[in-house]
């Protein structure tokens, strides 16, 4: 890159080249520090968004980019006909710290951790002798699961759908912590499993309400089905726990990663558990960098980083101080109607007068040195660093203040 490319031309080339399927704001990011980020003119940011949920260790940690600098220095890449140490030290690490599960697939992203698990109920469906229109998926309106046509199938949101018609069939809907429509969709005889976020996050920071995991848990089991939990956004330590799960004290047959397992590196991985462990074999599925030595050096470190007492101990600690400072800021200037989420996946839920506006409101953090993110156009979602500081934290919610003050024009 010469070096007298202003920010202004790096935007046009995106502007110009990249397929216009993303709209960045008009900042071109340079280089971070834990929870601080510093754009191409110096101008430093608070990160509440941390790469929607992925640096959950902040920027530039050091243990991170040791693993990912001494694995450079030795192999990138291998594929899978042959073996590297991490990936296989990662799968053992993955499992011991499951509880549930018996092996694992390493993949690339979310999608393609997901996709790994709609193809293995398949599998296990029709290992079971299960014709192919009894192989349904049972997933949830305001559900999102990725962008490969079979993720974005099962992500029950109609606009990330339109257009890519036909679909592949085998997926039917239902209203988030609906237990009575999940039995009712049951009486069908033909679902196979029940796939969902314990923390929704695209479709607005939705936890699952009490004790609906476990009903989906008994239903599963009294029907003969596999419950799938895709915690890409809200495992890893964001809702105060290593699996969002435990919470909820319900065993899954299938978990699937992404996001924060690499803090920043693209991984994935379908976590296995006994029923569905040995029904794909050699051939069933694969993907060229799944397994990939410099990501799961990386993952292996924010592993046993993102389980530790000190981390999940920060993550209840600022998500109490986020939730005090959301509750200041709405009391003075009355924008929220509800702050929802699990330790720090909050959402804050725009007020009727003020609904469809979180892109607005936005723009106004990214002027006032604060990287935010969206759940949809009425929820302000709030997925930091998971070892953001006392500092940091109170910096981003003064900037938050002062941003939300320019938005209403007070
Ligand atoms: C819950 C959930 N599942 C799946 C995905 C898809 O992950 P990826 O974008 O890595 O394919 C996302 C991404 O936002 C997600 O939040």
């Amino acid at each position: 890159m010469p070096q007298h490319d202003s920010p202004q031309s790096l935007i046009d080339l995106g502007k110009r080249y990249w397929l216009p399927v993303y709209k960045p704001r008009d900042v071109v990011l340079d280089h971070g520090k834990g929870a601080r980020v510093w754009d191409a003119e110096g101008r430093d940011f608070i990160d509440l968004g941390a790469g929607i949920a992925v640096n959950a260790l902040g920027h530039g940690e050091p243990d991170l980019l040791v693993a990912l600098t001494t694995q450079a220095g030795k192999l990138w890449h291998a594929s899978n006909v042959f073996w590297t140490e991490p990936p296989l030290r990662l799968a053992e690490e993955l499992v011991q710290a499951s509880g549930f599960a018996e092996r694992v697939f390493l993949c690339n992203s979310g999608a393609e951790a997901n996709e790994a698990a709609i193809k293995l109920v398949r599998k296990w469906a029709a290992a079971q002798g299960r014709a192919p229109e009894r192989r349904v998926i049972v997933t949830f309106k305001g559900s999102f699961h990725g962008r490969t046509l079979a993720t974005v199938t099962a992500t029950a949101q109609p606009k990330y759908q339109e257009g890519y018609e036909p679909l592949p069939g085998g997926f039917r809907y239902l209203d988030f912590n609906d237990a009575a429509a999940l039995e009712a969709a049951f009486a069908a005889g033909d679902v196979a499993a029940v796939m969902l976020e314990p923390v929704q996050g695209e479709g607005g920071v939705v936890p699952a309400a009490p004790g609906f995991l476990q009903r989906v848990r008994e239903l599963c089991d009294a029907h003969g089905a596999l419950l799938v939990l895709d915690e890409i956004q809200c495992g890893m330590g964001r809702t105060g726990a290593l699996f969002a799960h435990t919470h909820d004290h319900v065993q899954p047959d299938i978990v699937t990663l992404a996001k924060a397992l690499g803090c920043g590196f693209p991984i994935g991985a379908m976590l296995a558990g006994a029923k569905v462990a040995e029904v794909m074999q050699y051939g069933a599925h694969g993907t060229t960098f799944g397994g990939n030595p410099m990501a799961a050096a990386v993952a292996r470190v924010a592993l046993r980083k993102l389980g530790s007492t000190e981390v999940l101990a920060n993550v209840a600690r600022q998500a109490d101080a986020l939730r005090a400072g959301l509750a200041r800021i709405n009391g003075e200037l009355q924008l929220f109607d509800e702050v929802r989420g699990r330790g720090l996946m909050i959402g804050a839920v725009l007020n009727a007068a003020n609904k469809g506006k979180a892109g607005e409101i936005l723009d106004h953090a990214a002027a006032h040195g604060l990287l935010l993110l969206q759940a949809g156009p009425d929820v302000l979602r709030f997925v930091p660093p998971l070892t953001i500081s006392d500092e940091e934290l109170a910096e981003g919610l003064q900037r938050l203040r002062r941003a939300l003050i320019a938005y209403a024009g007070i």
